[in-house]
């Protein structure tokens, strides 16, 4: 692996993630996409079958193989909740993709199908962005602020870290 994307629901991790591994001409993994996979099921699906805590055990067992594969690994707005040595452990370098309060909310209403988003409501995700920010900081090799910035120049910051 050569970079690891984290960041809150809608800071543009997939779409960083694509353009960097695009860039780079490496592989291109995405946690969700990987679990979608192994579930079988949507997300959001899963979340009302089961409970979010079998999502985070799943999430958990997929982080750890994704962690030896090649290329970027972008996650999900929750991974490093539960993850944090994984993260701590590795030398892979983490990049936290940052975004005002604003800017998360344009990009969560214009994209659905995320379980937490339903459930807690625009003003409980603002809450949970704001618990969770610690979390990502104490992780974090670079924070890349994203704000009126397209997915290419988010991409070329990375770069010019790596
Ligand atoms: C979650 C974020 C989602 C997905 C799941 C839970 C979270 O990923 O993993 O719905 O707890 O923040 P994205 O950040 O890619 O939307």
């Amino acid at each position: 692996m050569q970079a690891i994307i984290i960041g809150f629901m809608g800071s543009g991790k997939t779409t960083v993630g694509r353009e960097l591994s695009e860039s780079l001409n490496v592989n291109n993994h995405d946690l969700d996409e990987i679990i979608v996979n192994q579930i079988g099921e949507s997300i959001s699906s899963f979340f009302k079958t089961h409970s979010e805590a079998e999502f985070r055990k799943i999430e958990r067992q997929q982080l750890q193989k994704a962690m030896n594969l090649e290329g970027i690994l972008s996650t999900g707005g929750g991974t490093p909740m539960q993850n944090s040595q994984i993260f701590k452990a590795t030398s892979i370098p983490v990049f936290l993709l940052d975004a005002v309060d604003e800017t998360i909310l344009k990009r969560l209403t214009k994209e659905s199908g995320r379980p937490l988003v339903e459930k807690l409501g625009m003003d409980g995700i603002l809450q949970l962005k704001a618990k969770r920010q610690p979390a990502y900081e104490a992780i974090s090799d670079y924070i890349i602020h994203t704000d009126n910035k397209t997915p290419q120049a988010v991409s070329k910051e990375i770069i010019n870290k790596l």
